[in-house]
């Protein structure tokens, strides 16, 4: 069995040197120049991580920038009100990230007394964050010498050393252990986002991600977020909801069960509305 502690493929220093090398060499020459770059705030960091989970870099970067001036601080954030938050995220869609990085800055301004590095480090304690996050955010804001593997990485990994898509994570995880230029991780994980995204493609190489987005069109998540958009103008009751999205009762109660179990929504009375803690 392969574990952190024996991986089953150990590296030759010569191919991991020609790798960095070439990962470097196009960084250099092309380099994307985005918002969350340019900071080592782990703040701003963290945001822009959540953001582009499951949404596109082009898309993320108009939001990051808005979300930026008018939250520019995680207590800023954790002083905001859940449907502000709602409101501004509106299009980036999958809506429990916000819930979760609500909930997750009000943690650290309370247990962590606002040090996103020190919460990162205990990650298991905040919602929606994982080990890629907590690792990527450390990256990014301090240079630590850590990993981090994400899809575009997973692929890059995968299409250089010959592996199979089945491989273990621990097993991904050592190997990128292995191929850290130490001292220059931050420069190291950019330069493998670069990589992936612009040269070794999903579609150049054929590997596809874990998991998949499902269609949106027609889908619970569709419902769910045309449901949100009126939400957030006014309550409104069951049957209300039911009419304006012709929708079947058996269809729209477990979809706004489930939205109301991850503290999106709340029912009152007879109608739902937004949460507003
Ligand atoms: N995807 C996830 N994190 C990213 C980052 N920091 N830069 C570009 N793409 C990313």
């Amino acid at each position: 069995m392969a574990s952190l502690d024996s991986p089953s493929k150990n590296i030759q220093t010569g191919d991991i040197r020609r790798f960095q090398k070439r990962i470097f060499s196009f960084y250099k020459k092309n380099k994307r120049d985005l918002p969350w770059r340019k900071t080592t705030d782990p703040y701003k960091i963290l945001l822009s991580e959540l953001m582009l989970q499951q949404t596109q870099v082009k898309r993320v970067v108009l939001y990051y920038e808005k979300w930026i001036q008018k939250w520019p601080t995680i207590g800023t954030l954790a002083s905001a009100s859940l449907p502000e938050l709602l409101q501004m995220w509106m299009g980036l869609g999958y809506n429990t990230r916000v819930v979760n990085l609500h909930t997750t800055a009000r943690k650290i301004v309370t247990l962590f007394d606002s040090d996103v590095i020190g919460a990162m480090k205990q990650y298991k304690q905040l919602p929606g964050i994982g080990r890629y996050t907590s690792q990527a955010v450390q990256i990014f804001s301090t240079n630590a010498d850590l990993i981090t593997v994400d899809t575009n990485i997973r692929r890059i990994f995968i299409s250089e050393f010959n592996l199979t898509t089945t491989i273990k994570d621990a097993e991904l995880w050592s190997l990128a252990e292995q191929c850290l230029p130490r001292g220059k991780s931050r420069d190291w994980h950019n330069a493998l986002m670069d990589y992936g995204a612009l040269h070794l493609t999903a579609q150049k190489t054929g590997i596809k991600p874990k998991t998949q987005q499902s269609r949106f069109e027609g889908s619970d998540r569709q419902i769910r977020a045309r449901i949100l958009r009126c939400l957030l103008q006014k309550s409104m009751s069951f049957s209300e909801i039911k009419t304006t999205f012709k929708l079947e009762q058996e269809r729209l109660k477990p979809i706004l069960e489930k939205m109301i179990q991850e503290k999106i929504i709340m029912k009152r009375n007879t109608t739902y509305q937004l949460n507003e803690s």
